[in-house]
């Protein structure tokens, strides 16, 4: 029997177009199965400052609504800024709190910087947004990379064993989530 198809949404948290963390989600999805189709999400800069008493349609935020509420799970990867989340993933995660369409959704969220410490702070603080928005999660669904530039060659591309092995496994962790999430649907 074929394999259903699994449509995930993978957003990076830099807009710098080299970002180490867009990198990521690229390795994440050339290291995906064939059923599984990852679309990464690049619409962090269009859409407006979150304001709760908008009540008019944005275009932008609708798109980006729908295509949270349609897939089958998110992946995160986001930079640390001035130990925090950088502004652009947090307005956009803001504007899903009232829409409420990250609840129960399957997510895998990870950090990465060429500090030591990989954007533990900036992780933490994910997570935690991830909580009150309902995501769908479990203790193996983070992961923090440091010294990320000595992790990919000058092309970007991942070449440390260790960190690819560690990308399968959470996308293996968000799998397992989206099926688990499915069996009990
Ligand atoms: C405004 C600013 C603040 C930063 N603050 C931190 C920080 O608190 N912790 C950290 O580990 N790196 C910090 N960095 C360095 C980033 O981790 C680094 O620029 C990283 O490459 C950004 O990720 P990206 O390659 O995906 O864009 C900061 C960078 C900038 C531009």
């Amino acid at each position: 029997m074929k394999d259903k198809i699994i449509n995930i949404v993978a957003i990076s948290g830099s807009l710098n177009p080299n970002s180490s963390n867009s990198n990521i989600i690229i390795t994440i999805k050339s290291l995906a199965p064939a059923n599984v189709v990852i679309k990464i999400w690049e619409g962090l800069d269009e859409l407006p400052h979150f304001n709760p008493s908008t009540k008019e349609e944005i275009i932008s935020v609708n798109n980006f609504r729908q295509q949270i509420r349609e897939a089958d799970g998110v992946i995160f990867s986001t930079p640390e800024y001035a130990f925090g989340v950088p502004g652009v993933l947090k307005n956009a995660l803001d504007w899903l709190v009232f829409s409420g369409e990250l609840n129960e959704k399957p997510v895998i969220a990870i950090s990465a910087s060429p500090l030591y410490t990989g954007g533990d702070k900036s992780l933490a603080s994910l997570l935690l947004t991830l909580t009150a928005l309902g995501a769908n999660k479990n203790t193996l669904s983070s992961i923090s990379i440091g010294n990320v530039k000595n992790k990919m060659n000058e092309a970007g591309e991942i070449t440390d064993q260790e960190t690819i092995s560690s990308l399968q496994i959470i996308l293996a962790t968000l799998l397992e989530t989206i099926s688990l999430a499915r069996i009990s649907n």
